[in-house]
């Protein structure tokens, strides 16, 4: 991609598939475009490891927490179950969001919780609304445990945030996807991964291995999902897409 912003002129000159292409500075085409860059470069300077909620290191965009925060204030869940936890950062995220709606527990299931992680979500205020799981997310003895925690009828809203291998996530999609309630989303998130094979810490093959086109995937061959950005509930701009990690991730649950 080539970028030439000229504010005299007032025009961000961009290449897109090849062709190049000149819009005017001050437009929703140029936010675009230079968010788009913007997202490729905070990511390869790990702008997301910079961020901590409560105490504890969330390893995401603020972005994608500001607006899963709208999709779980509007769902009110009962149940979170989120795959991938690190240092718990999006646990106890989800878990203040609960608090504050009064309402909702949070599953959270890591391959490997490290003892000092483990020690500080467990001793965390808002710990209180959260399970631990530790094995991978796909093995039989997980989904058997993560069930058993979930009673029939619950709402449940799906976030998969661990291994973002393609094969993983459609693994995780597959076993995760019947206990997403209708109505609700499983979300495979990071699939900026293809959008990132040629910056200095990305990779070649994750163009097609990653969570984006595991979603997609899934849906071509689940007709009860579809691939679904969530609606803004506020919105005063002209702007209508995430500026985002997780592009193409909301699968939402339609029977
Ligand atoms: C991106 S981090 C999770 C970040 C966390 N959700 C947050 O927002 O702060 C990914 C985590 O997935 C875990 N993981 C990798 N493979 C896994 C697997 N097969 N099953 C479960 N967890 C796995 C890693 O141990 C790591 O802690």
């Amino acid at each position: 991609m080539k970028l030439s912003l000229d504010t005299e002129t007032r025009e961000l000159t961009y290449t897109n598939d090849g062709s190049e292409k000149t819009v005017e500075l001050y437009s929703k085409e140029a936010f675009e475009a230079l968010s788009r860059h913007w997202v490729r470069l905070g990511w390869n300077m790990k702008h997301l490891y910079s961020f901590s909620w409560m105490g504890r290191p969330i390893i995401q965009l603020p972005d994608d927490m500001l607006r899963i925060q709208e999709v779980i204030f509007d769902l009110k869940p009962d149940v979170i179950v989120e795959t991938g936890v690190a240092h718990g950062g999006s646990l106890i995220f989800y878990s203040s969001l609960c608090k504050a709606m009064d309402k909702g527990r949070i599953i959270g299931i890591d391959i490997e919780i490290r003892a000092h992680n483990r020690k500080a979500i467990e001793a965390h205020p808002l710990f209180d609304r959260i399970t631990l799981i530790e094995g991978s997310s796909t093995a039989p003895e997980t989904i058997s445990q993560v069930k058993g925690l979930i009673k029939p009828g619950e709402k449940v809203l799906v976030i998969l945030d661990s291994d973002h291998s393609y094969k993983h996530v459609a693994e995780e999609l597959r076993l995760y996807s019947e206990m997403t309630s209708i109505g609700s989303y499983i979300v495979a998130t990071d699939g900026i991964m293809n959008d990132l094979m040629d910056v200095p810490r990305g990779h070649a093959h994750w163009k097609e291995d990653n969570p984006t086109s595991a979603a997609r995937d899934f849906a071509k061959t689940h007709s009860n999902f579809v691939v679904e950005q969530p609606k803004w509930p506020f919105n005063e701009s002209e702007l209508d897409q995430n500026i985002t990690h997780w592009p193409g991730a909301w699968l939402r649950r339609l029977s």
